[in-house]
C-alpha cells in the first residue's frame, strides 16, 4: 500500500540499532519505491556533526547492512541525499528550534526514540514544548520496554503523558517478521487447522527460539536481563499469543490486540518445577557465559525452558513448552503443535503410528511441514509410516518469497501508514510483565544449571518434558 510523504525523525541516529537495522532498512524501502519524494529521514543525536557527516555514517551502514544485490549507486545517491541531521540534547535545550524548524505541516510526523528508556520523557516534552509533535504525530519506541512491571507503568506513564496510546508504536521486532505473521494467515485463512485448535485435539505446543550467538558485546545489558526478560517476556510472549489466541472479528488493531491480552491474562502463574534455566559453559574456544559477561558470581540466565498452562475453554489441559537460548547448537525459531491420537484405530497392527505434527519454521529456512501418516509401500499388510508435507515459503512462492522485508522496514513503514495492528498495545506489555515478574521471583539467589555449548541446552530441561512423556524436538 503505498504511503505519503512523511518526516521521519530518528533519535539516536548514530546509535548501533539506526546503523544496523533502521538505516539500512529505510534504504531498501527507498529502493523498493516506498518511500515517496517528498519525504524527508532526520536522524538526531547528542554529537554536533554535519548533515554530510551522517550521510556518510548512513553510507557506511548501508555498506556493510545491505546485500550486494540490494546496491544501486544512483538509488544511493538520492536515498543520502534526503538525509538531515541535527544535533540535539535530549535533556538540554540545544537544537530543538533548529529541529523545529525544519519540520513541514501538512505531512505525517514519526519520532523514532532508538534512545535509552530513561530518555523517552525528556523527549516527549520537548517535542511537545517546541510544537515538534502533535495530536497527529507518532511515536516509536524500542524493547526493552521497562525491566518489570513497575517500570513498564512508569514508561507508559510518561508517555501516555504527552501522547494518545493511538500515537504510541512500540516495536517487537518478531511481530514484523514474515513468519510470524504467516502464524495468523495459517490459522484464519484456512478452515484446516482451527477446528482441530484446541485442548480436545492438541497434545501440546512447543516454541523454540534458539541461537547460536553468545552474548559477547551486549553485556552490560544482557546480565541484567537474562533469558527470560530478553526473550519470553516479548518475543516468545508474543508467538504464544499468535498461536493461541481466539480468532479476532477482523483483522484490525485492537481488535487482534484485545485477543492477544485476552491469552496473557489467561496464563497460569508458572510452578518452579516447571521452569529450568542454564549458561552456557565454555568450549570450542569461546569463552562461557561467565566469562562474556565478566561477572563469575552471575546468576543470569542465558537458556530458559518452561511449561506454561492457559486457563481457558480453549486451551485447559494443553501445555505449552517455550525454550530459547544462546550458544545452542543451531540457530532455529519454530513452534510445534502436537495433536492427539485418533479416538480409534481401525487397524488392527497401527505399528508405526505416530502423532501429527503441524511445525511452523520462522527461520531460517521459513515454511511449514506437516507430519502426516500413510501407508508403508508393499504386500506386508497395512504398516503405516509418517512422512512430511513439507514446504519452503521461498520454493513455494518464487522470486516474491525469496524478497521478504526485515521485519523493520515492514514495521517502519506501518507506522507511517498508521497502523498498529503488529505494535504493543501499554496493557499488553504491562500484562506480560504481570506474568513475568512472579517467574523471575521465583529464582532469586538461585544459579542456572551449566550447559555445554552447541547442544540444545541443560540436561534439566529434556527432563521438563520426559516426565510427562514428550520430548523435544531436535535443536538442529
Ligand atoms: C533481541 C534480543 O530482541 O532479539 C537478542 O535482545 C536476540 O538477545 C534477538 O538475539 C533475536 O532476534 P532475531 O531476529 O535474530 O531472531
Amino acid at each position: 500500500i503505498p504511503v505519503e510523504p512523511f518526516d521521519l525523525v530518528v533519535f539516536g541516529a548514530t546509535g548501533d540499532l539506526a546503523r544496523r537495522k533502521i538505516l539500512p532498512g529505510l534504504y531498501r524501502r527507498w529502493l523498493a519505491g516506498q518511500i515517496p519524494e517528498g519525504s524527508r529521514l532526520i536522524g538526531a543525536a547528542r554529537s554536533a556533526m554535519t548533515p554530510g557527516a551522517f550521510r556518510a555514517f548512513a553510507a557506511q551502514a548501508i555498506d556493510e547492512f545491505v546485500a550486494d544485490d540490494k546496491r544501486d549507486a544512483a538509488a544511493e545517491a538520492a536515498f543520502l541525499a534526503r538525509l538531515e541531521y541535527v544535533a540535539v540534547d535530549a535533556e538540554g535545550q540545544t537544537g530543538w528550534r533548529e529541529l523545529a524548524a525544519l519540520m513541514r505541516d501538512g505531512v505525517v510526523r514519526a519520532f523514532y526514540f532508538s534512545v535509552a528508556p530513561a530518555l523517552f520523557g525528556s523527549l516527549a516534552e520537548r517535542l511537545k514544548q517546541h510544537a515538534i509533535a502533535d495530536d497527529a504525530s507518532r511515536v516509536v519506541v524500542e524493547k526493552p520496554f521497562g525491566s518489570d512491571l513497575e517500570t513498564a507503568r512508569a514508561l507508559n506513564a510518561t508517555l501516555a503523558r504527552h501522547f494518545q496510546e493511538a500515537q504510541i508504536y512500540r516495536i517487537d521486532h518478531y511481530l514484523g517478521k514474515e513468519t510470524v505473521q504467516n502464524l495468523m494467515a495459517v490459522r484464519f485463512a484456512n478452515i484446516l487447522f482451527e477446528p482441530l485448535w484446541n485442548a480436545q485435539y492438541v497434545d501440546h505446543v512447543q516454541i523454540t527460539v534458539a541461537e547460536t550467538v553468545g552474548v559477547a558485546g551486549r553485556a552490560s545489558y544482557y546480565d541484567k536481563s537474562g533469558a527470560m526478560r530478553d526473550m519470553v517476556q516479548n518475543h516468545m510472549m508474543q508467538l504464544l499469543c499468535l498461536i493461541a489466541m481466539e480468532p479476532p472479528y477482523h483483522f484490525d488493531p485492537d481488535a487482534v490486540r484485545d485477543e492477544k491480552l485476552k491469552v496473557i491474562r489467561a496464563l497460569d502463574p508458572v510452578r518452579a518445577e516447571n521452569i529450568v534455566r542454564g549458561q552456557y559453559l565454555p568450549g570450542a574456544g569461546q569463552p562461557g557465559y561467565l566469562e562474556d559477561v565478566e561477572n563469575p558470581e552471575s546468576q543470569s540466565e542465558s537458556f530458559v525452558a518452561l511449561q506454561a498452562h492457559i486457563s481457558n475453554w480453549r486451551w485447559k489441559g494443553t501445555p505449552f513448552y517455550l525454550r530459547t537460548g544462546k550458544r545452542l547448537r543451531a540457530r532455529v525459531s519454530e513452534i510445534a503443535v502436537t495433536f492427539k491420537e485418533p479416538p480409534h484405530s481401525i487397524f488392527d497392527d497401527a505399528q508405526g503410528w505416530r502423532e501429527n505434527v503441524l511445525v511452523i519454521r520462522l527461520q531460517p529456512d521459513e515454511g511449514m511441514n506437516l507430519k502426516v501418516m500413510i501407508k508403508e509401500p508393499g504386500p506386508g499388510g497395512m504398516r503405516l509410516v509418517q512422512v512430511p508435507l513439507d514446504m519452503s515459503f521461498a520454493e513455494a512462492l518464487g522470486a516474491e518469497g525469496a524478497d521478504m522485508p526485515d521485519a523493520y522496514e515492514r514495521l517502519i513503514m506501518d507506522v507511517i501508514r498508521g497502523n498498529q495492528t503488529l505494535f504493543m498495545r501499554g496493557d499488553e506489555v504491562e500484562a506480560a510483565w504481570a506474568w513475568t515478574d512472579p517467574v523471575i521471583d521465583l529464582w532469586d539467589g538461585q544459579k542456572p544449571h551449566d550447559y555445554e555449548p552447541g547442544t540444545s541446552g541443560p540436561e534439566e530441561a529434556l527432563m521438563l518434558m520426559h516426565r510427562d512423556g514428550r520430548r523435544w524436538r531436535e535443536i538442529r
